[in-house]
């Protein structure tokens, strides 16, 4: 386990601790950008209202609710659907980096992903702009993350260069490794590019 991963039953059971859920929903797609490069994978983040790039998702209280049921909770206010959530989709928890813990109590931050088809995808980012509660207010919007071409300029290398809440950067950059969204030899290329 990387260090500061604990596990599921680690986490709930701490008192006085804080708990946040997050997902990543992605689709194969087989779109062309320009009309000949494949896109291959729609990955979906969210432009914060604190202007950080962050995954969909928020707080949840286990005493009330299960992390999953608290997870869809918070999709349908972000997004504007109904998208269940359930233990096969969770993937890790860890402590959230130190910045965000308050004197009082730490957060501890479940992380999971979800594949969907294309046209599910599409009608999550259509909801999320028009019928989501939270739309325009602590979402200002959906974004997909661009995964063509990563061996020239732009795409993911300028993308992993904006700034991201907690450790949604590194939770997108091990989700692509372990789904194969991308190659190591690309992701690599594609971080020794971003600005950072
Ligand atoms: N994506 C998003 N948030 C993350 C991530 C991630 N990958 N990793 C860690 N976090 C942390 C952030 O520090 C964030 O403040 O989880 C915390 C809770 O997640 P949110 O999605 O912001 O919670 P949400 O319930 O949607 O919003 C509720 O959070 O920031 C406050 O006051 C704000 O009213 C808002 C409240
Ligand atoms: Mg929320
Ligand atoms: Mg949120």
């Amino acid at each position: 386990m990387a260090s500061g991963q604990l596990s599921r039953e680690e986490a709930l059971a701490c008192s006085g601790c804080r708990h946040a859920c997050h997902v990543m929903l992605y689709a194969d797609t087989t779109s062309k950008l320009f009309g000949r490069t494949p896109i291959r994978h729609i990955v979906l983040m969210q432009m914060r209202f604190d202007g950080l790039l962050g995954f969909p998702g928020g707080l949840v209280n286990p005493a009330e609710e299960s992390l999953e049921a608290g997870l869809s909770r918070e999709l349908l206010e972000e997004l504007g659907l109904e998208i269940p959530i359930s233990e096969e989709d969770y993937v890790e928890t860890c402590y959230a980096p130190a910045l965000s813990w308050t004197s009082k109590s730490k957060l501890i931050l479940h992380f999971y992903v979800k594949k969907m088809e294309e046209e599910q995808i599409r009608e999550v980012e259509k909801a999320a702009a028009s019928t989501a509660v939270d739309h325009g207010l602590e979402v200002m919007g959906m974004v997909r993350v661009p995964l063509f071409r990563t061996n020239h300029d732009g795409g993911l290398s300028f993308f992993l260069s904006h700034s991201f809440i907690g450790n949604a950067r590194s939770q997108l950059i091990n989700s692509l490794l372990r789904l194969h969204l991308i190659s190591p030899q690309n992701l690599a290329k594609a971080l020794r590019k971003s600005l950072r």
